[in-house]
């Protein structure tokens, strides 16, 4: 029995599975994939070096897949910005329907896309900034937990209490992001009151993720212990797979007098690049969440989602429906 919730009506698909906007790995392969699989697949702007780039990768995806896609904008505080609105004119051209917006300071981004009538799903990371991009009119909130790869904000509240929380003050559709890459997850979410899951590092560990083999295989090896919190002493924090960069990271930030430029070689983001493309997982920084310690294999994106939501069905129907204990019939004396 297909699983139904306010988000697969939202978005037209078919699981409540998001594939989250990605640095490197967010392109059409990937992307086309799980939409194909019936998810929502979501290409990542900024991976693409103009906004021309962005509009050839939409095509490209749309040779892939005639289902929906999403494009992701990340809005990150930047000495040099990218021109963030050359991307969204990119995105609006392009016939786009459905944005995820992330980072800081959406609202001009949210106010274009929404007089352009696109479906916005905002991702952020504590209540009170999703029930602001609720008053600012996005149409979803996508929440990370603390557990989330990519940047999961400075509170440290994980998805176990932040979805609840959030779910009990918001009144849009709600995605449970950070930790998630089962069928267990996605009952537990739905339980929790979101109205669907999305995913990153799961997503990395598929047939189709356009990264090197070692990368997967790295996740596949990692467990839930095997990540790093960088930038946290310059309020940016960050949550990557633990290697002797992000290691080293870690050591120098912790000088007392440690300034961004002693890290800045070792954090760039070519070098990050660089290894998911060659494999070589000890050459940059890899973005990698704690789920690690769930991933065990390298399926392709229809085996994954198929998996999860049958999972997440069994787990509903029967696990959770056979603790409903049936009356007792009073024994009389
Ligand atoms: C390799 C990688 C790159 C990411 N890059 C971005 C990004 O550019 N923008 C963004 O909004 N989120 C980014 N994220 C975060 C994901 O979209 C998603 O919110 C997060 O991975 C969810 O946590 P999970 O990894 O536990 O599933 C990235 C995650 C990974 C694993």
């Amino acid at each position: 029995m297909p699983i139904r919730t306010r988000i697969t009506e939202l978005l037209g698909i078919e699981a409540p599975v998001v594939q989250g906007g990605m640095m490197w790995v967010g392109r059409a392969e990937l992307a086309a994939a799980v939409s194909n699989a019936g998810g929502l697949g979501t290409l990542t702007a900024l991976t693409q070096p103009t906004p021309d780039d962005l509009r050839r990768e939409i095509e490209r995806c749309r040779a892939l897949t005639d289902k929906p896609f999403a494009v992701n904008l990340t809005i990150l505080p930047s000495v040099t910005p990218p021109p963030y609105a050359e991307y969204r004119a990119a995105i609006i051209d392009s016939g786009i329907r459905i944005v995820e917006t992330a980072g800081s300071k959406p609202q001009e981004h949210v106010e274009a896309l929404k007089a352009e009538g696109i479906t916005v799903i905002h991702k952020c990371t504590s209540v009170r900034h999703a029930l602001s991009a609720q008053t600012m009119g996005v149409d979803v909130i996508s929440i990370d937990g603390f557990e989330c790869a990519g940047h999961p904000g400075e509170d440290d509240v994980p998805g176990l209490i932040l979805i609840p929380a959030a779910a009990d003050k918001l009144s849009i559709p709600m995605i449970a992001s950070g930790g998630f890459g089962d069928g267990r997850g996605l009952a537990a979410a739905l339980a929790l009151g979101a109205d669907g899951i999305n995913m990153g590092t799961r997503f990395c560990a598929t047939k189709e993720a356009p990264i090197h083999e070692n990368v997967k295989q790295f996740i596949v090896g990692n467990d839930e212990r095997a990540t790093n919190l960088i930038f946290r002493r310059f309020k940016n924090t960050g949550r990557v797979a633990r290697n002797s960069i992000s290691d080293e990271v870690v050591r120098i930030s912790l000088q007392p007098d440690a300034e961004f430029k002693d890290i800045q070689p070792l954090v760039a983001g070519a070098r990050g690049r660089a290894a998911l493309e060659s494999g070589d997982v000890e050459g940059g920084l890899i973005w990698a969440g704690q789920v690690q310690g769930l991933i065990h294999d390298i399926p392709d994106c229809k085996t994954l989602i198929g998996r999860i939501v049958d999972e997440a069905e069994t787990i509903i129907a029967q696990r959770l429906a056979g603790f409903l204990a049936p009356a007792q019939t009073a024994v009389s004396a």
